[in-house]
């Protein structure tokens, strides 16, 4: 295996644009809307990165570009130090081996007509990986991966008769089946309770910890991701606000949306040095015509000149710790 410390996966600077459609009379139904704007990060073998953002903010559409069930407008996405853009024919098939998305929705994401184990052992079919007997080993492995155990008595089972925690741990285990490197999980747990969520975030680290699999985590909760991410990365309206070390982020966090996402946590840590920050504004500004900070709307700290008139870029606090904000640095 490869050091811990390499980038298995790269966006670099990647936009995503999502033009208006024409109606049946000509005219457009909405604005582009700018789903990501030179978006960048890398995520390290091994490693839970958490991406956070209310809704909206591109964390799907990044999620899905990394996996190749969406094309960037522009920039470039790597896996392994090696340009995937715009694979095709068998190192697409290839990739679709080695990368796999876990979606929101275990209710929408699985096929009621087939059964747990036709469920789990699609992509091996797909994949056309090992024969009947290998592929018996393979799902109840992957069952058993996710808890789901004795891993025999799921195979008849259908979807419906199971509950929406199981229904997720069986998506999670299709994920894993065919041994990826690399999984996308979007927002696994939003539709699931507390204790059942948890389950889930401990599955996911120990898929890590005993498969090596790396994890892109999305979520709207910076508690989650604190909760289980190695590194984390702040989006916000398609623009990388803050990227760092988890327990960076929560304790000293740079960027006034961060801060506000924080404030949003009921008890977000039971440390005194936490405070308030107070950094939204109750009536959002106008928003100005030309280029400018895309939190200046919102932002009680901005700078009326700067932060209106110009973007910020993502610069270095320190090794592992950037921001983008004129108010940070
Ligand atoms: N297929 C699509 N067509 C048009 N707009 C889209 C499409 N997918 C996403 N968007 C828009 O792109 C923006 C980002 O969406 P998304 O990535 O789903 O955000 P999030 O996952 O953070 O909620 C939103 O404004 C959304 O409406
Ligand atoms: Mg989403």
């Amino acid at each position: 295996m490869s050091q811990p410390s390499q980038p298995i996966i790269k966006m670099d600077r990647i936009s995503k644009i999502y033009r208006p459609k024409r109606t049946l009379f000509g005219t457009k139904t909405a604005d582009k809307i700018v789903a990501l704007d030179q978006v960048s990060f890398q995520i390290n073998r091994g490693e839970i990165f958490g991406l956070v953002g209310e809704s909206g903010s591109g964390k799907t559409t990044a999620g899905r570009l990394m996996v190749k069930l969406e094309k960037p407008n522009k920039g470039q996405v790597f896996l392994d130090g090696q340009d995937m853009t715009r694979i095709r024919g068998k190192m697409l098939k290839d990739f679709r081996a080695r990368v796999q998305m876990i979606f929101q929705d275990p209710y929408q994401s699985l096929n009621p007509q087939l059964s747990i184990y036709d469920t789990v052992a699609e992509p091996l079919v797909v994949h056309r990986r090992g024969d009947h007997n290998g592929r018996n080993e393979k799902v109840a492995q992957a069952l058993s991966a996710v808890r789901l155990t004795p891993a025999e008595d799921f195979f008849p089972r259908y979807a419906h008769e199971l509950s929406g925690g199981q229904r997720q741990r069986v998506a999670i285990s299709r994920a894993m089946v065919l041994n990826p490197e690399f999984i996308v999980a979007d927002e696994p747990t939003s539709m699931l309770d507390a204790t059942t969520s948890y389950q889930i975030f401990s599955i996911l680290s120990t898929l890590r910890d005993k498969y090596h699999v790396t994890f892109l985590f999305i979520t709207h909760s910076l508690a989650a991701a604190n909760f289980l991410c190695d590194r984390i990365a702040v989006i916000y309206r398609g623009n990388l606000v803050e990227m760092g070390p988890a327990r960076q982020i929560i304790r000293h966090p740079a960027h006034p949306y961060t801060m506000a996402l924080l404030d949003a946590l009921p008890i977000y840590c039971q440390d005194s040095a936490c405070k308030f920050h107070n950094t939204l504004l109750k009536t959002p500004r106008e928003t100005p015509d030309h280029d400018h900070c895309r939190f200046f709307p919102r932002c009680r700290r901005a700078d009326l000149n700067q932060c209106a008139g110009e973007r910020p870029t993502m610069v270095h606090l320190s090794d592992t710790h950037s921001v983008a904000c004129f108010k940070a640095v």
